[in-house]
């Protein structure tokens, strides 16, 4: 192969050639991806559940959603008439509405693999108490929990912490805030429990993640999660830990998550994790299935640069960050560029699969959304996950807003919350930190924040980009199967923009119709204008890499074909690769894992305003 790309699917087995210089960061460019594992076994292979037996890999068996590709909200207005107010009450009340999940719940339907091998139920509905949904209203109280590093904390925090969750483990099953009706949320909002029937939509399920519901469903998640465990022990000032893989220093799966050595039972343990991952082995915040040989040193400098992709240069935009839009209406398989945020469908992945256990037959706990909720690790992952959004807003960039679209702000979800009243709960009420009365120990900066890539020196690059296995877009059949590494050069929109423009627009990278099995694990990453030299390694901390698509297992719509788009930032990129005045960049696609149900509907360069 002509590309200097290597999958990690193949074994690499000559040491990469790359020269060093004396820049702080060329340590990057030695890093060694090597496979270890075989591939084959570690990728999902979908057996369709018992009571979904259908083909899943043509196209054209949609379910149910029979016009694809036109925003349904529009028929549905241009078909009024066919509607009373009485049987289509909220057909136009766009955003997503979560209905009563006592009562409007059902099985989870997909995104379990091996449902006869699957260690958790998919059983998620929650218990009922037979009372209504009130509306939330912040409790009026001054305290202001402190989340606190998980790796770096107090004997106190941490005995709390151990006594809450224990507490809650010892609960009776079917009470709202026991151990496992927490962990049942997650399957039930994530692998199909419920449907936009409140929205007028029944046959179509809410699916919280690949879209801007992504960041505030999750925190609204943590935010009772956190005020029924301080209940529990009877501490107001209780607060979660979070997984503080952005630090060096937290890069590995924290102790008080693992040690089951010493003293009593650990109540924050989990038996269901990867035993090649646990301490002290660093994370990789870029997994994709395959392991690095790699040192410590390279793996934490990569993992910074990794942070750095998903916050400043996939992150530039409100859309980029938080993801596209998701309205009532919207099917899973319906708007093929509704794309996904940039932590989301970076770092965040990659360490729910990087701690699943890949010997059991759906990557229990992490490694699959149904069952990541019993893991008390996914909360603290989650923790760190939203302290995300705050860093982001926090870095005062123009662009790092937050969404103003009224179908955003109003879209709501119900919980149990910490009095065990059935509260509705809406994105509105969740962005405002003073409100929700907890805050990080850390709330600003990082490491990471100094792991922009190192520009490319141009005696390390050959004078031009091999073009022989280069397709222009035009020769692509869409959809195209990403089967194997694909390189296209795709047109720009301007060239060589000056600063001032570069501050006012970003130009992006669309890949839109990704189509996948929902049921299986996914990945591929994106090079850019990779012209380093014959013989030596691009590695995902290279300015040539652009970022990846993961997903894990979650349900589609009552099938496993899921669609989803994804937003790479260009304008870091291109300075950093000398390719500023190209008219073309060369792009290009490698499938790591899931790449036989894997195809791709658009690949375009745009324009956009920040
Ligand atoms: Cu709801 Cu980390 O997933």
């Amino acid at each position: 192969m002509s590309s200097s790309i290597l999958p990690t699917t193949s074994p690499l087995t000559s040491k990469p050639t790359t020269k060093l210089t004396n820049t702080p960061f060329i340590s990057n460019r030695t890093l060694a991806i090597k496979t270890r594992t075989n591939q084959t076994h570690r990728s999902i292979i979908c057996n369709h559940s018992p009571d979904n037996n259908h083909n899943h890999n043509s196209n054209h068996s949609h379910p149910k959603l029979i016009i694809p590709n036109i925003d349904r909200r529009n028929l549905l207005v241009g078909l009024g008439g066919l509607y009373t107010a009485t049987n289509m009450p909220a057909a136009l009340a766009d955003p997503i509405t979560t209905p009563d999940i006592t009562s409007s719940c059902k099985e989870a339907n997909s995104g379990i693999k091996d449902i006869e091998n699957a260690v958790r139920t998919r059983k998620c509905c929650p218990p009922s108490t037979k009372k209504p949904i009130k509306s939330f209203v912040f409790p009026n109280e001054k305290t202001v929990r402190v989340r606190w590093p998980a790796h770096s904390r107090s004997k106190d925090q941490v005995e709390k912490y151990k006594k809450a969750i224990q507490a809650m483990q010892d609960l009776p099953e079917d009470h709202p805030h026991s151990f496992l009706q927490q962990a049942k949320i997650h399957c039930a909002y994530c692998n199909g429990g419920y449907t936009q029937v409140d929205n007028g939509f029944p046959d179509i399920d809410i699916q919280i993640h690949n879209s801007w519901l992504f960041f505030p469903y999750h925190r609204w998640y943590l935010y009772f999660y956190e005020r029924i465990l301080g209940k529990l022990i009877n501490d107001p000032t209780f607060a979660l830990p979070y997984w503080n893989w952005d630090n060096p220093a937290g890069m590995t799966i924290p102790e008080i998550f693992h040690d089951n050595k010493t003293g009593p039972p650990n109540p924050l343990f989990d038996i269901y994790r990867d035993a090649r991952h646990l301490p002290p082995q660093t994370v990789d915040l870029d997994f994709g299935g395959g392991e690095r040989d790699t040192t410590r040193e390279i793996q934490i400098a990569c993992n910074l640069s990794t942070i750095y992709r998903d916050l400043v240069r996939n992150g530039a935009d409100t859309t980029s960050f938080f993801g596209g839009k998701y309205v009532a209406g919207d099917a899973p398989v319906a708007n093929g560029d509704k794309s996904v945020g940039s932590v989301e469908a970076g770092c965040h992945i990659a360490m729910h699969r990087w701690v699943g256990d890949p010997t059991q037959a759906n990557f229990e706990d992490m490694g699959n959304l149904y069952s990541s909720g019993y893991d008390p690790l996914f909360y603290a992952h989650h923790s760190n996950v939203d302290r995300m959004w705050t860093l982001w807003k926090n870095l005062g960039i123009k662009g790092h807003t937050e969404l103003t679209d009224p179908d955003w702000l109003n879209a709501s979800y119900v919980f149990y919350d910490e009095n065990e009243e059935l509260v509705r709960v809406y994105n509105k009420d969740c962005f405002k930190m003073e409100n929700l009365k907890y805050k990080y120990l850390e709330e600003t900066g990082g490491p990471w924040l100094k792991s922009r890539p190192a520009r490319r020196s141009k005696n390390s690059q050959a004078a031009s980009i091999s073009t022989a296995d280069v397709k222009t877009v035009d020769q692509l059949k869409f959809p195209v199967t990403l089967d194997a590494v694909l390189k296209v050069q795709v047109k720009r929109p301007a060239v060589n923009r000056s600063a001032d423009e570069k501050a006012k627009v970003n130009e992006v990278l669309l890949i839109n119709g990704i189509r996948f099995d929902g049921e299986k694990y996914v990945k591929f990453d994106v090079f850019v204008n990779d012209k380093v030299k014959e013989g030596e390694v691009v590695t995902p901390c290279d300015p040539e890499y652009a970022g990846g698509f993961a997903q894990i297992p979650h349900s589609g719509m009552n099938k496993m074909l899921m669609s989803s788009a994804a937003r790479f930032g260009l304008t870091e990129l291109l300075e950093d690769t000398n390719t500023e005045e190209d008219e073309y960049a060369v792009v290009a696609l490698v499938p790591r894992v899931g790449r036989d149900d894997l195809t791709i509907s658009d690949i375009k360069i745009e324009l956009v305003p920040i």
